[in-house]
């Protein structure tokens, strides 16, 4: 790992298995020379530039950042207008400042005060490069910003790439897209004010790779509110990727002094996609997550949203508690419906005190209970919601985002607070706040059930920069209260899984993965949001057969909810002892594994829509332990001594293991090359194997 810089003002990001080489040109323009396996430093040099740096030859050069300015109709990634009403940008070099692991360009315009830092950061161990900007008005006139993008990121190849995102609706998330870009733009541009279902803030670009083989080029935005991610394959077929805050309705008033701090991006080449899940995974637990539990395995947890809905109460919650206790459950969370006139969807959002009919004597009757068998006690909170049906709504009406002009379209019954007014955002911290000050709380749900609509935000001089700003201002927030309470662990959730992008993995501890907690749905979901993110975060419910969960075998269930964070989400008062069994003899065995999945390497070597069957196996850093996931919801044919081929193990290690009733000791070699038969039938066949090396 190193940044190397030769006397052409070449800079050559080198990490473990990569070069990222950039430079500046004779035009005092930033420049993109090359990014992927590694090459001989000595040969990269600035030829590739001259001749191409002239002016008009702007729109086809190879740019880290470009600006709008001069003759250059391709995307770019930074648009202001000067107080004097000029639009177009003309940058100079500054300087270079080259760390031992990041790197410093600063350029500013040949006229305007106004300067650009690109910053580069390289990960110690991995390929992961992160990358930003900062914009700074360094005179004494507003400068109007109307596009502010985090990087952009050029891919080697002339031949088109395939992009894949993810797409997918509430109970539906993850759906893997890729579309062929040949020519023109392939744009994700998220209007909607948080991450959402439909698309993600990343991309992913390979010409045929697959798991184990080919070139994966790959970046993820740390933002969940409006973002765009524009792919595109110019006239002279080279592709480009740009992403950053969304320039939808979007102006941002950079003042005197003011410097805009872009998200950032995290951006990788690796050989396979499982090598790109395995960095990313290392990196988000290493870098990103917040501190306090990124190193510590995530508890058991059940919450009460499938089975009880809104309508809580002390007694049903007690119940639920002691049975979640009996099964080895070690956090309880009570899900909505616990606070104010909360009896449906209609009524109590921001009303954030304990309804008084559904617990008569306070709620530490219930967690004094839950206490008592000796789990944590959590709970829900959709902090930046108001209903117009409550006390709030009823003080406050200017408090929700609005214009006085129009009506306030309501989804889900509910309006979206404004964040950008300081009184606003200081409520929301105090109604959170004050339940874990004066409650034994340990974990909170922060669950954002809508998209944002009438972002009226008279409140702000620049209104269009409402969007930015309450994405700031939850996150800052969310903060707060982690510092104020370091002992409590929050979950990012969006009507399911909106809210998982690496923005809310820089705040948040989990994330709720999807309300479709269906074991079948969950497998090829799980394969999806493990592409980017940890299975350490991906939060999953074993939960009950009804009309949407398929009826599959509880032991199958627990199969696939394992492989990522576990958790209860069933009416557990209804279960029976034999239930009760699986579910203990499942939990049991999950803590004593829990480890190889929250933060070991993730192979994914089978899954149901290529292969019929799910093959995932973790193995511990060390590569001594290892456990695979064996399952299919059923075959088309029964399939007899099929060869199940596993992945990660150590060549030259010798592992032990027991699979249907054998015992075996074999070559991590042989597992890989040879492998061992499974005759798999029925429907909901699954098994666990559990690899260790002797
Ligand atoms: C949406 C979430 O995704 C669910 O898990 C649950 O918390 C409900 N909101 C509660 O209203």
């Amino acid at each position: 790992m190193a940044i190397h810089v030769t006397d052409e003002r070449i800079f050559i990001l080198e990490t473990k298995n990569t070069h990222y080489v950039l430079g500046v040109d004779k035009s005092e323009r930033n420049r993109h020379l090359y990014w992927g396996p590694k090459c001989h430093i000595s040969d990269y040099s600035a030829q590739v530039w001259d001749g191409n740096d002239r002016d008009d030859q702007l729109g086809t050069a190879k740019q880290e950042y470009a600006v709008f300015g001069g003759i250059m109709h391709k995307e770019y990634d930074l648009k202001v207008k000067f107080s004097d009403a000029c639009r177009e940008i003309d940058l100079k070099f500054d300087s270079a400042d080259v760390g031992e692991n990041t790197l410093t360009l600063k350029f500013s315009d040949k006229v305007y005060p106004l300067s650009i830092a690109l910053k580069y950061q390289i990960s110690d161990v991995d390929d992961i490069i992160t990358r930003w900007a900062e914009v700074t008005n360094t005179g004494s006139d507003k400068i109007e910003v109307e596009r502010i993008y985090s990087a952009e990121l050029t891919l080697p190849s002339e031949k088109p790439y395939y992009v894949k995102n993810t797409n997918g609706s509430w109970g539906g998330e993850y759906e893997e897209t890729e579309t062929l870009v040949k020519g023109g733009n392939l744009v994700f541009d998220n209007k909607s004010g948080t991450s959402g279902q439909c698309m993600s803030p990343y991309f992913i670009a390979h010409q045929g790779a697959d798991e184990n083989v080919g070139d994966v080029y790959f970046a993820s935005l740390a933002y969940g509110g409006n973002f765009k991610v524009n792919c595109f394959r110019d006239s002279h077929y080279t592709t480009r990727v740009l992403l950053g805050v969304s320039d939808h309705d979007f102006k941002w008033f950079l003042r005197a002094g003011e410097t805009f701090v872009t998200p950032k991006v995290f951006c990788g080449y690796t050989y396979g996609f499982g090598e790109m899940s395995r960095q990313m995974h290392r990196f988000t637990l290493r870098e990103l997550l917040p501190k306090q539990f990124a190193d510590k395995p995530l508890p058991v947890l059940y919450n009460s949203w499938e089975a009880t809905g809104f309508g809580v109460n002390v007694e049903q919650q007690k119940a639920l508690a002691a049975r979640a206790a009996e099964v080895g459950v070690e956090l309880f969370v009570m899900d909505d419906g616990w606070f104010g006139n909360r009896h449906s969807e209609r009524a109590g959002l921001g009303d954030w005190y304990v309804n008084s009919e559904k617990f008569p004597n306070g709620i530490d009757e219930l967690i004094e209970c839950v206490n008592g068998y000796g789990m944590d006690f959590g709970l829900w909170f959709e902090p930046e919601m108001v209903n117009p049906d409550s006390d709030l709504f009823r003080e406050h009406p200017d408090w929700a985002y609005h214009y006085d002009t129009r009506t306030s379209h309501e989804q889900r019954c509910q309006l979206v607070l404004n964040l950008t007014i300081p009184e606003v955002a200081e409520y929301v911290f105090n109604s959170v706040d004050k339940m874990l000050e004066n409650h034994n709380i340990k974990y909170v749900k922060w669950d954002y059930n809508r998209s944002i609509s009438e972002m009226g935000a008279q409140n702000l001089e620049c209104p269009q920069e409402a969007w930015y700003r309450h994405a700031q201002a939850y996150y800052a927030i969310a903060d707060r209260l982690k510092a104020k309470h370091p002992d409590v662990a929050f979950e990012s959730c969006s009507s399911g899984g909106g809210r998982s992008d690496h923005g809310a993995l820089s705040h948040f501890d989990q994330v709720w993965t999807s309300d479709n907690t269906d074991a079948v749905d969950r497998m090829m979901m799980q394969k999806w949001f493990t592409y980017l993110r940890p299975a350490k975060v991906m939060r999953a419910w074993v939960t009950d057969t009804n009309y949407y969960n398929k009826p599959m075998p509880l032991d199958f269930k627990f199969n696939i909810a394992m492989q990522g964070s576990l958790g209860l989400g069933g009416n557990l008062s209804h279960y029976s002892q034999e239930d009760l069994d699986i579910c203990k003899r499942n939990i049991a065995f999950y803590k004593e594994i829990r480890n190889i999945i929250q933060f070991g390497d993730l192979y994914r070597t089978l899954n149901p829509d290529d292969d019929e069957m799910l093959l995932n196996t973790y193995v511990t850093s060390d590569k001594k332990e290892a456990i695979s996931f064996l399952a299919t919801a059923g075959t088309r044919f029964m399939k007899r001594a099929v060869p199940i081929r596993f992945e990660g193990l150590d060549d030259n290690t010798v592992y032990e293991f027991e699979f249907e009733g054998m015992k075996y000791q074999k070559s991590g070699l042989y597992l890989k090359n040879v492998g061992i038969p499974a005759v798999v039938y029925k429907m909901g066949y699954n098994k666990i194997i559990r690899f260790k090396a002797i």
